[in-house]
């Protein structure tokens, strides 16, 4: 009887976390008022279920990019390596920028585990493997799948916030680095880079780095730079305009 117990008590907690994570999934696709919220679960499932959790290449959600498609946007997009939180804060506030979590797919998925396993039809949300654990693993196969579509989807001036603390700013093994800006196309007039500093202190445009982010930038492309300390990025955002074009 206990055994039996346990075994049901069990699987339903198991159940529990994959039901979790789907219904989160369609909640928060309704919120952003989604097309077709069901399918899109779908269609996005079907990437990762029943494979084993370190052999889901990016390609597994081409269907899914298909299904949930990024339109273009011109002037409006904004990219980020190493300065998530700011940057979100920044956007929260001034709505005329858009980042990847401002896009259907990542907002539903912002900060949510997933795989699944051979054999298996469920979703678990836990015992994944890590960021690096694996490289093709369904999150970050995801997420690299995710920000190419969102980079060819941009157009005309586009931004970029690094991180002016760390030694490399523009790291070439980053999504930006490694998928965004190569997915620049022809639609794009210029990379804009703003810097964020700490008062001023920590690196600046002549970084090293930033002379890999010219020589990986498509020919076509024109680049900028600026640093910018992260108080003013912050009073930016207090600026209740909500306009588009820079504050700083
Ligand atoms: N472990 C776990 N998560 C990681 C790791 C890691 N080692 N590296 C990256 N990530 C995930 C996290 O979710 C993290 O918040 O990728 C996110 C961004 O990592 P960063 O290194 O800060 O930046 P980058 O790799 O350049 O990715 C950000 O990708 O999603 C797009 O448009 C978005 O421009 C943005 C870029």
């Amino acid at each position: 009887v206990i055994f039996v117990l346990a075994l049901v008590l069990g699987l339903s907690r198991r159940n529990q976390g994959a039901n979790g994570f789907q219904s989160t999934f369609i909640e928060r696709c309704e919120k952003f008022n989604g097309p077709d919220c069901q399918n899109i679960w779908k269609v996005f499932s079907q990437a990762y279920v029943r494979r084993d959790p370190c052999n889901v290449p990016m390609e597994a959600y081409n269907a899914l990019m298909a299904a949930a498609s990024i339109q273009p946007v011109c002037n409006r997009e904004l990219f980020w390596s190493k300065t998530k939180q700011i940057v979100h804060a920044f956007t929260a506030k001034r709505d005329c920028y858009i980042t990847m979590e401002d896009t259907l797919l990542g907002f539903m998925l912002d900060g949510l585990t997933w795989c699944g396993k051979e054999n298996s039809s469920e979703t678990f949300t836990s015992g994944c493997p890590g960021w690096s654990q694996c490289e093709n693993n369904p999150v970050r196969s995801f997420w690299n799948r995710a920000s190419a579509a969102f980079a060819e989807a941009a157009c005309g001036d586009v931004t970029v916030m690094l991180n002016g603390s760390i030694s490399t700013p523009f790291s070439p093994a980053s999504i930006f680095g490694s998928i965004e800006i190569k997915r620049l196309n022809y639609r794009v007039r210029s990379l804009n880079v703003i810097l964020v500093t700490q008062n001023n202190t920590g690196t600046d445009c002549s970084n090293a780095s930033l002379k890999d982010l010219l020589d990986t930038l498509g020919a076509g492309i024109s680049y900028s730079c600026r640093a910018v300390p992260e108080a003013q990025i912050q009073a930016c955002s207090s600026d209740p305009k909500r306009t588009c074009g820079p504050c700083w």
